[in-house]
């Protein structure tokens, strides 16, 4: 009887034993019995979390970075915000308003983040914080078809046109002088002024210049770079919390190609 009793002793240890150790194996485990946990962990996997509108505040007239198709947003930022709310869990709204206000906007709380092929400037730095750049710009110098403007040194003295606000704006009127300078609140009304004669050359982002004389004849960029410069993403200054959200997921998708699969659907390679 005591083997006996000492027996079923030792059973129901090994099979308190062998419970505990299953248990053990249980946790952590992705695949377990459909409990909340595989609730949260598929999820994660599917659907985002949801958290809400975030707005972005941008010019849409400037292909091929932001335009407008019939009343629908498309251009390589408009795509790349897409991905990031997506990535983060939000809901994209696109706000169009001037170039020059969007910092403004941003301040304001009226809008969470800038993007508008804008560029980090020192002066930009001092009024809001930007994400790590997710591209790079050049400012380039358009001019009629047999113009005697060849670099950029000629454009002393010339009338020039720039959309307001722009760093084509700052630095001619910085190299050249204010008053040679006439600002424009869209680039393609420089460019018409341009075709117009009211101006001898317009300075503008290269993307844009190449999208703008495309779309008028008679009209080409000159062969030097004014100004190379970095595009990033504009968020209230101190907004620490959004900026590493934007720069996490940035990185994702430069990481997984999908930022690369965007510029490339906008800009062939040359
Ligand atoms: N890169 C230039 C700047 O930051 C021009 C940007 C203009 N963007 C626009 N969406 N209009 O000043």
């Amino acid at each position: 009887m005591k083997k006996i009793l000492s027996l079923i002793l030792v059973l129901s240890l090994c099979v308190f034993a062998f419970a505990a150790c299953a248990d053990k194996k249980d946790e952590g485990k992705t695949e377990a019995p459909a409990t909340e946990n595989d609730v949260v962990s598929e999820d994660k996997d599917t659907a985002k979390e949801d958290k809400g509108v975030i707005k972005m505040a941008t010019n849409a007239a400037f292909p091929p970075y932001e335009y407008k198709e019939g009343d629908k947003f498309a251009g390589i930022d408009v795509e790349i915000a897409q991905a990031i709310a997506d990535e983060l869990g939000y809901e994209l709204e696109i706000v169009d308003m001037e170039f020059d206000s969007i910092i403004t906007s941003v301040n304001a709380g009226e809008t969470d983040f800038g993007m508008a092929g804008m560029t980090v400037t020192e002066e930009r730095l001092h009024e809001v914080d930007f994400s790590e750049s997710y591209a790079t710009g050049v400012q380039s110098v358009i001019v009629p078809e047999g113009s005697d403007i060849k670099t950029v040194d000629d454009l002393a003295g010339k009338k020039i046109g720039v959309q307001l606000g722009t760093t084509g704006d700052i630095y001619s009127c910085d190299d050249f002088g204010e008053d040679m300078v006439t600002k424009y609140s869209k680039g393609a009304d420089a460019v018409l002024a341009l075709k117009g004669g009211d101006v001898d050359a317009v300075i503008i982002d290269n993307e844009p210049a190449k999208a703008f004389c495309n779309e008028n004849a008679g009209l080409v960029i000159l062969d030097t770079d004014y100004a190379v410069e970095d595009y990033a993403i504009a968020v209230r200054k101190g907004n620490t919390e959004l900026l590493d959200e934007i720069n996490g997921a940035l990185e994702t998708l430069t990481e997984n190609g999908t930022i690369a699969k965007i510029v490339r659907k906008y800009i062939s390679a040359e």
